[in-house]
């Protein structure tokens, strides 16, 4: 079904190497829009690898990635946010003080509209539940 529409994010033939390990081997995945994809493997597959590729915090040794259809280039975190690609690490590279909408826009706080120096003044407007406004370090792994 989904095959005929143009997919929202391709990788294609994505290979990356740290030294001799060939992390990611010729991987290629097609995102559409509206679908939730899950990927799976062994512990050292090339997960975590291949979705630091597409957001740009590893530079790939070959393939391509496309944004509905056409090549991007995606050489750092600043540039997948500009096509939308958002990251959500796990536990270890979270900052666990703040809560999890916190670590969603760190860097990108909203600020005091004309202030020069760096308060963040942003908090979530209102908590839905008890979990969006804990910091990350009271909220257990599974969360
Ligand atoms: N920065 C790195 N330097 C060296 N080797 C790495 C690095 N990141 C990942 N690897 C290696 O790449 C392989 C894939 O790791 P990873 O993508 O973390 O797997 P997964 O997320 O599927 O568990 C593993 O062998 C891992 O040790
Ligand atoms: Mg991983």
């Amino acid at each position: 079904m989904t095959q005929h529409r143009t997919p929202l994010v391709e990788m294609r033939n994505i290979s990356i190497s740290f030294g001799g390990i060939h992390a990611v081997d010729n991987a290629s995945v097609d995102l559409y829009p509206g679908e939730v994809v899950a990927l799976l493997g062994h512990n050292g597959a090339g997960k975590s690898t291949l979705i630091k590729v597409l957001s740009g915090a590893y530079k790939r040794d070959s393939g391509e990635i496309l944004i509905n259809g056409e090549p991007v280039q995606i050489s750092n975190p600043r540039d997948a946010k500009a096509y939308g690609i958002e990251t959500i690490y796990q536990t270890l590279a979270v900052a666990d003080n703040v809560d999890a909408a916190a670590n969603l826009y760190l860097g990108r706080e909203l600020r005091t509209p004309g202030a020069r120096w760096t308060m963040s003044l942003w908090r979530p407007r209102r908590a839905k539940s008890w979990a969006v406004s804990t910091p990350t370090s009271a909220v257990s792994r599974s969360q």
